[in-house]
């Protein structure tokens, strides 16, 4: 290999890892209670894009969204993950 290749190929590992994740909708969601905003595009990406983890069909307002719901999509996840807060004071200041 040439130092020109070696060149090109490094060149190309920098610009493709510093390509940002660009998500769908917002790329946090401040929720009223929650400390911290939501990284929906992070969660995105872990979720490989799969909206339907945590949406119905497409993205968009979660049906009866509140204690119930959040509690019951976020917390089984992080709990299964060993990863994510899943203790009250970890989501609620
Ligand atoms: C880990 C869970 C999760 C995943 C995966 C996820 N979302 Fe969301 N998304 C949410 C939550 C929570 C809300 C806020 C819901 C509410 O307020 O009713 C939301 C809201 C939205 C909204 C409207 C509000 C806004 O500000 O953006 C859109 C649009 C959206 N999501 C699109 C998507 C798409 C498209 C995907 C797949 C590429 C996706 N989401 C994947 C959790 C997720
Ligand atoms: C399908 C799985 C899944 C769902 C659903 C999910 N999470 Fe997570 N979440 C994770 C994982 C995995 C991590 C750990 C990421 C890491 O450490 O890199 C995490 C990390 C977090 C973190 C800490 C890191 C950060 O960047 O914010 C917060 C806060 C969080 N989640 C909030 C939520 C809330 C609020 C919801 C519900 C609206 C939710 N998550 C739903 C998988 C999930
Ligand atoms: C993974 C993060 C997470 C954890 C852990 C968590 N919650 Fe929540 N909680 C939420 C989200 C998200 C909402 C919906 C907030 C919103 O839409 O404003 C919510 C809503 C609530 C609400 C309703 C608040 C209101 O005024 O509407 C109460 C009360 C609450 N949680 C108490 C608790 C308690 C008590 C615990 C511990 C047993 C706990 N939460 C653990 C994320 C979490």
């Amino acid at each position: 290999m040439n130092r020109v290749s070696i060149f090109v190929i490094f060149l190309s590992i920098i610009i493709l890892s510093s390509a940002a994740y660009a998500g769908s909708g917002s790329e946090f969601i401040s929720m009223k209670t929650v400390s911290d905003p939501f990284s929906h595009w992070k969660h995105q990406k872990m979720n490989k894009s799969e909206c339907d983890n945590c949406h119905e069909a497409e993205g968009g307002k979660i049906a009866g969204w509140g204690k119930e719901a959040a509690h019951t999509l976020c917390i089984p996840c992080h709990d299964m993950n060993e990863k994510g807060p899943v203790e009250c004071k970890q989501c609620h200041k």
